[in-house]
């Protein structure tokens, strides 16, 4: 039976998402390496650009440089478990080969969303074709060497009502609300992403070599919608009613413009995995790893504390 040391290595642990899988590392008794740039311990949330503190002292950070294997190898010896974090796909192969080649026993890509490995519609996607399932391929091939578990989330859904995506309280930009909004989508918290990747560590075996599925809530948009009309009363969401045909066909006109449009097409092609009712597989509430890993969906009470709390 698989088990692993108490080390783990995660790189990009000072942004969006790593906090929380920080914390949920040291909560279930882990020892964490922070793999950094520069060797910082200050996090931000580069979504939002807040600063939001720092990692805890236990953590100990090490610099290394992505472009090198001798430093990722030095910085990752000793460690069973290996999760990458980082916002960009393109040095995941590297930090792959370094971990296989340091003893690594489990690799966590930086998935932590759509469901790409789960369906096709999503894996052509070109947000995701050349960056995530390519990197899916990637670790399959070399599973006789590293095992891997991706995590799929869905649309992280504390930070999309703090960035005004889910529901935009400060009414500055409108919500996007794909094919009428009755559509039901998975959706996680950043804290059970944290806990449902630390859980992955207790369930070697269970979780090898495969997606595991886990959301905090499965909800169509018009039920946030008309849950944050609840609880700010007065409160009229501005929305932007579209379809995922032509949501798909702006993204691909951005693409092909290039520059400065190509962000705004990536973003398109995210919510309309995340959110779109036109075959992207985003409702998992069916077969869901949540009780494996020990995650509790949000009750509707918590659920309308939740975006209460960004009102
Ligand atoms: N489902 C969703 O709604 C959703 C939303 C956002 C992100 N995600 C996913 O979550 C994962 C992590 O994203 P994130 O937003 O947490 O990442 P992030 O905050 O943008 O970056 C994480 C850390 O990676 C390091 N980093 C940043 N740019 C880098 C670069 N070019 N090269 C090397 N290191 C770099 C930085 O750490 P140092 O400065 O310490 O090196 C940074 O703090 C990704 O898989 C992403 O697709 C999902």
């Amino acid at each position: 039976m698989t088990t692993f040391n108490k080390k783990v290595a995660i790189a990009g642990a000072t942004g969006t998402l790593g906090p929380f899988i920080v914390k949920a590392l040291l909560d279930a008794g882990f020892q964490v390496t922070a793999l950094s740039r520069t060797g910082r311990t200050n996090t931000q949330d580069r979504g939002t650009g807040k600063a939001t503190g720092s990692l805890p002292s236990t953590v100990k950070s090490v610099q290394v440089d992505y472009t090198s294997e001798d430093s990722l190898i030095a910085a990752l010896q000793g460690h069973d478990v290996v999760i990458s974090n980082l916002p960009t796909m393109d040095l995941e192969p590297a930090l792959i080969e370094a971990s296989i080649k340091a003893g690594v026993k489990r690799y966590i890509p930086p998935e932590f969303g759509s469901n790409v490995s789960g369906n096709a519609k999503n894996a052509a996607l070109p947000v995701f074709k050349d960056t995530k399932a390519k990197i899916q391929k990637y670790l399959k091939e070399r599973e006789d060497q590293i095992s891997y578990t991706l995590v799929v989330n869905g649309f992280f859904l504390d930070w999309g009502l703090e960035a005004g995506i889910v529901v935009n309280f400060k009414g500055d930009r409108p919500v996007r609300v794909f094919d009428g909004g009755n559509g039901k989508h998975s959706l996680s918290t950043r804290t059970d992403i944290g806990k449902a990747t630390a859980g992955i560590l207790l369930h070697p075996e269970e979780t090898k070599n495969r997606a595991v599925y886990i959301y905090s809530t499965t909800v169509s948009q018009n039920e946030i919608l008309d849950i944050a009309r609840k609880v700010k009363p007065g409160f009229e969401p501005q929305l932007q009613h579209v379809t995922t045909e032509q949501t798909l066909k702006d993204s691909y006109a951005a693409l092909e413009k290039g520059g400065e449009s190509v962000g705004p097409a990536m973003l398109g092609f995210i919510l309309t995995s995340c959110f779109s009712d036109d075959g992207y597989g985003n409702d998992w509430s069916g077969y869901s790893d949540n009780e494996l890993l020990g995650i509790t969906e949000l009750s509707k009470a918590d659920l309308e504390k939740l975006i209460a709390s960004n009102a």
